[in-house]
């Protein structure tokens, strides 16, 4: 038996007696000043002294209570001063009024009512968790508190920063577990404040050893919550979705240094990710991770002007796609030294099909270093502009059906590492080439057989 804390445990019952008390003393305080002739003055006296008494026992059995752990820090401070100030105040009130000095109570009366109001909101939040008062109330109130149920949990936009341990995992422990675990309390002889102390484990050794089924800090979280082991004891459960996390973070080796890139991410996982913590896993295109910024209107009708129809990738994305209309009066060199000096970055695809494009055009071309779909078929480009057209490292999806190129661009197109689709049908490209580029790139896919072209 622990005489201490089995004292701090009455605290909850015996808190409200006092409460009621100095509250009736109040009463009569105020029944006397206004109302003398209810004679009620004689008791007004006695009821503070036990008023006093039952708060400073109920001040006791909390102090008691409190030194058990597992309370918010930050709020546990001003209810536990605001409960000693009660008693303070609730002895002088007896005091003064004992030595017939009505004045002081003037004021304390009013603030002894205020201290209880806020300690008993306090201890209300102590033991159900903050905001349990408005939780239920209505919206107004809830945003002039700032209450929100989700504002605790982090987001995150970019699954290669995000640490696994230090951003999913710990804040989960620190809120749930650690106002027990921590090394002051060492509840269990597990402290989990810092990741050393969290791998040496408790007072039954480890407590993540292998996979998450034959971890105790696991088996505690899952278990039937009327089971005496289930952790946490008092205070919020851990929900499902952190049950999840900390199940994948065990299983993936309980690592504290990798970020969510480097752990392998099951499907049901990635879903938790991203609803819990706006995290999205899917891998990003290139043109999605890419920024640069939009054109102006202007460059759009420079640009028409020159002979190009010109239009946005979509409807919120800087970058675009350019289409050159075959005007012969127009010149497409010139064309094309304007589109590289106006939108280099924007660029994002490009059709120069059947247009009297030569090599030394290519040089602007290759400009547009964002570059991701290029159309050049039925055009004069030769092997040496598919080795200019190889700086473009983004490039996805190129159109060479009826050029003039032959096996020797071979070399050149092994090197856009980028390329997915290549277009090389009525080509001198052969077969051969064609499987030996699909070995080098496996992602890539040579077409040889009909054009896909327009
Ligand atoms: C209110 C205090 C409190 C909170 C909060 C709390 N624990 Fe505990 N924990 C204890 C006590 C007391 C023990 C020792 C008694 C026992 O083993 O059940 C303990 C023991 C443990 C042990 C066993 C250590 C050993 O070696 O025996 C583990 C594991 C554990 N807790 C995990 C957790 C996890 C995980 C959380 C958060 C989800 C948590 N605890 C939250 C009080 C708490």
């Amino acid at each position: 038996m622990d005489f201490w804390a089995w004292l701090g445990r009455f605290h909850p019952a015996l808190v409200h007696f006092p409460i009621g008390i100095i509250v009736v003393g109040i009463i009569l305080y105020y029944i006397n000043r206004y109302r003398p002739e209810w004679k009620v003055a004689q008791a007004i006296s006695p009821v503070f002294f036990i008023g006093f008494i039952s708060a400073l026992l109920a001040a006791l059995c909390g102090w008691m209570l409190a030194e058990e752990g597992g309370y918010d820090t930050n709020t546990l401070f001003w209810h536990r001063w605001l409960g000693v100030g009660i008693v303070l105040l609730s002895f002088g009130l007896w005091w003064w009024h004992s030595k017939d000095n009505l004045k002081p109570a003037k004021y304390g009366a009013p603030l002894l009512v205020a201290g209880i109001l806020v300690t008993g909101h306090l201890g209300g939040n102590l033991t159900h968790g903050e905001g349990f008062l408005v939780e239920k109330g209505p919206e107004f109130l809830k945003k002039l508190t700032a209450y929100d149920e989700k504002t605790a949990i982090p987001t995150f936009d970019d699954p290669d920063s995000c640490n696994v341990y230090h951003d999913l995992i710990y804040p989960v422990l620190e809120s749930k577990c650690i106002s027990c675990h921590n090394s002051k309390l060492r509840k269990g002889g597990l402290d989990m404040s810092n990741t050393e102390s969290l791998m040496k484990g408790g007072r039954n050794g480890e407590v993540i050893e292998g996979e998450s089924v034959s971890s105790e800090i696991f088996k505690r979280v899952v278990l039937d919550p009327s089971s005496r082991k289930y952790m946490p004891p008092k205070g919020t459960p851990m929900s499902y979705r952190e049950i999840k996390l900390l199940e994948w973070w065990i299983d993936a080796g309980a690592h504290f240094d990798k970020s969510v890139s480097q752990t392998e991410t099951p499907k049901d996982i990635a879903g938790i990710l991203l609803s819990r913590h706006k995290l999205d896993i899917t891998p990003k295109s290139f043109l999605e991770k890419t920024k640069v910024p939009a054109l102006e209107d202007q460059v759009f009708v420079e640009l028409e002007k020159q002979g190009f129809a010109v239009q946005p990738l979509a409807m919120t994305s800087p970058f675009i796609d350019v289409r050159w209309k075959r005007v012969d009066s127009l010149s497409l060199s010139n064309a094309l030294e304007s589109l590289q000096s106006m939108a280099s970055e924007q660029v994002a695809w490009l059709d120069l099909g059947e247009s009297p494009l030569s090599d030394a055009d290519l040089a602007n071309v290759a400009k547009c270093k964002n570059l991701v779909r290029l159309k050049l078929q039925k055009t004069p480009v030769s092997d040496d502009g598919v080795k200019i057209l190889s700086q473009l490292k983004h490039l996805e999806s190129l159109n060479l059906y009826g050029t003039k190129i032959t096996n020797s661009a071979a070399e050149h197109l092994s090197k856009m590492s980028s390329l997915r689709n290549l277009y090389v049908w009525q080509t001198g490209l052969d077969q051969e080439n064609a499987e030996n580029l699909e070995t080098s790139n496996p992602d890539l896919e040579v077409v040889l057989g009909v054009s896909v072209g327009d």
